[in-house]
């Protein structure tokens, strides 16, 4: 099938997500067994923090915010650390994430028009406050290098999402430094996953500390990695 090059990275020549079933994905590869529901879930813990490379058109934050809306949970606030080093227009955006917006429509909006009041131009952390019936989502998202970033964090995260290209398209958001800088941001117990099982990526988030699994694969995907930090 021809992908409309509107969805495809031109820096990566790499597409920023498969359309299909986009956020059904984002649900199985990244929030199943994240800890989020758990934490969530739970009385006492009211704050959960997720580390992500890279934002692209952010179709795993507003897939994050309509599965956190249909949970059924209040009061709740979301810390959402992302980077980018390639950033998007507003209008690109928007066009990249129409390919769900029977879904996500509002969502969609509602991130569209906060993202174009940001300077995206501006190196460095750029801060989005969202409410949504769940609580509260703080969006930092640090234009730059995913290593600048990691390193500019300053609480680690409960969860990474690892969504930066597969590793023969981008191998420098797999690179041993900067895994192991996410490894050193990440809580005892907190927990990564990401679409590729390349042994690149498995022994190097071994290296930085996860206890990774294989899990059976989504779509198109024949299979799935995610960690947990020991
Ligand atoms: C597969 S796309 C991300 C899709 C995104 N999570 C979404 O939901 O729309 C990967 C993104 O990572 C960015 N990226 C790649 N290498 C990077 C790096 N070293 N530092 C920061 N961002 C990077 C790319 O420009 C691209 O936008």
């Amino acid at each position: 099938m021809q992908i409309p090059p509107h969805l495809v990275n031109e820096h990566y020549n790499d597409r920023y997500f498969d359309v299909v079933n986009a956020i059904e994905e984002a649900r199985y590869i990244y929030f199943q067994d994240s800890g989020i529901t758990d934490v969530l879930a739970g009385q006492g813990r009211k704050e959960f923090r997720i580390g992500e490379t890279g934002f692209g058109a952010g179709r795993l934050l507003i897939a994050l915010m309509d599965f956190l809306d249909k949970s059924g949970v209040t009061d709740r606030a979301i810390t959402y650390n992302s980077v980018e080093l390639h950033p998007i227009t507003f209008e690109r955006m928007e066009s990249i994430l129409g390919g769900f917006r029977t879904e996500a429509g509002p969502l969609i909006d509602l991130l569209v028009g906060a993202y174009s009041r940001i300077e995206i131009l501006r190196p460095g952390w750029h801060r989005i406050y969202l409410t949504r019936p769940f609580g509260s989502l703080t969006l930092n998202l640090w234009i730059g290098e995913a290593l600048e970033m990691v390193r500019a964090l300053t609480i680690p995260c409960d969860a990474w999402f690892l969504d930066g290209h597969g590793p023969k398209k981008n191998p420098a958001i797999w690179r041993h430094e900067l895994l192991m800088a996410i490894g050193e941001k990440t809580v005892t117990g907190g927990t990564c996953a990401t679409f590729t099982v390349a042994g690149a990526v498995r022994r190097g988030l071994t290296a930085a500390g996860f206890s990774v699994v294989q899990r059976p694969g989504f779509g198109g995907k024949k299979a799935v990695l995610k960690g947990v930090k020991v």
